[in-house]
């Protein structure tokens, strides 16, 4: 086992300090050789507090370091602080990286939403992003997004009880509040996906301060904070699943029996225009289909979709925030 894990297994199970002695016998190596793992383990974000007496690790359900991982451990990869999760999974999957790789940040200094947004990233939210590698055609990727979008509902749901709703295209509300958002970056080669990296930003324990839609958080409806690693785990168990077993048809279904803008009367801004009318339908690709005044149906595949009257963006879109 890396000697890193053992240390964190026994730094875990202790209650109070662990002398170097003791570890450097356990582990068959010098005292020296235990501190420089110590350092590594403290660089990367576990906080271990050494004194004469030894090494002491406090217990943190919240942390998101490898080593706290149990089946997960050799696909999370976690950064204190880095630009943002989407960039360092990019590069990891061009390496060829395993599929559900993790790459998940306490900070995100230049983390993105759709449409060019900024994703405020400060400590306290989950900020992930997982590489998968789907068996399917292109044009069934936006469908991968949407059932990551749902089963992350579906765990707000079930494991929270939060009235966790779905919001064309990648949003979750509840109670009309934005909880969490989706973003995805696809390569292929030819007509098939060849990897998709999926980030998701949950507002966990933070305070998001967003003015369109207004945000809130799991603390904040709770009223208490809750680890993000349970959350990480569970997310990551539900999409695994979901994605041995894919099937588009399910997907649609099951986004439509859990979404508040069907039926709607929504304005969607995409990169070129703006299309307002009811929306009606979602197809079988995950585009959503809309009722325009003069009686006909328009398919949106991509932008950015707001309620009537509850959500209506300022005059510049640019600014709407999470
Ligand atoms: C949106 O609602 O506009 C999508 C927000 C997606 C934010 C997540 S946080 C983890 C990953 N890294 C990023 O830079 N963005 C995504």
């Amino acid at each position: 086992m890396d000697p890193k894990q053992t240390i964190y297994n026994i730094l875990n199970r202790a209650d109070g300090v662990i002398s170097g002695e003791a570890l450097s016998t356990e582990l068959g190596v010098s005292r020296v050789a235990i501190w420089k793992h110590v350092q590594g383990l403290i660089k990367s974000g576990v906080p271990i507090y050494s004194s004469p007496k030894g090494y002491r690790m406090p217990p943190d359900p919240d942390s998101l370091v490898p080593w706290a991982f149990d089946k997960w451990r050799d696909r999370v990869h976690f950064f204190t602080e880095t630009g943002s999760t989407m960039d360092e999974a990019m590069v990891m999957a061009r390496k060829g990286c395993a599929e559900f790789t993790v790459v998940a940040a306490q900070r995100q200094c230049r983390g993105r939403g759709r449409m060019q947004r900024t994703w405020l990233s400060d400590d306290g939210g989950l900020y992930f992003t997982v590489v998968v590698r789907p068996d399917i055609p292109m044009l069934l990727a936006g469908l991968v997004n949407l059932a990551a979008a749902v089963d992350m509902a579906h765990l707000l749901r079930f494991q929270y009880r939060v009235d966790a709703r779905l919001k064309w295209p990648n949003d979750i509300l509840v109670e009309k509040r934005k909880i969490c958002g989706l973003l995805s970056q696809m390569e292929a080669e030819g007509d098939q996906v060849a990897h998709m990296n999926i980030g998701i930003g949950l507002n966990v324990n933070n305070a998001p301060q967003t003015e369109v839609p207004i945000a809130t958080s799991l603390k904040a409806l709770l009223g208490r904070p809750v680890p993000r690693r349970e959350i990480l785990v569970a997310f990551l168990n539900l999409f695994e699943k979901r994605m041995a077993a894919f099937d588009p048809r399910v997907v649609v279904d099951e986004w439509k029996s859990n979404n508040v803008t069907l039926g709607r009367q929504v304005r969607v801004l995409t990169h070129k225009e703006r299309v307002e009318g009811t929306a009606v339908d979602m197809d079988s690709r995950g585009g959503l289909i809309l009722r325009l005044a003069d009686g006909s149906n328009r398919t949106v595949v991509v932008g950015d979709c707001f309620i009537g009257g509850e959500d209506e963006p300022p005059t510049d879109p640019v600014v709407v925030g999470r």
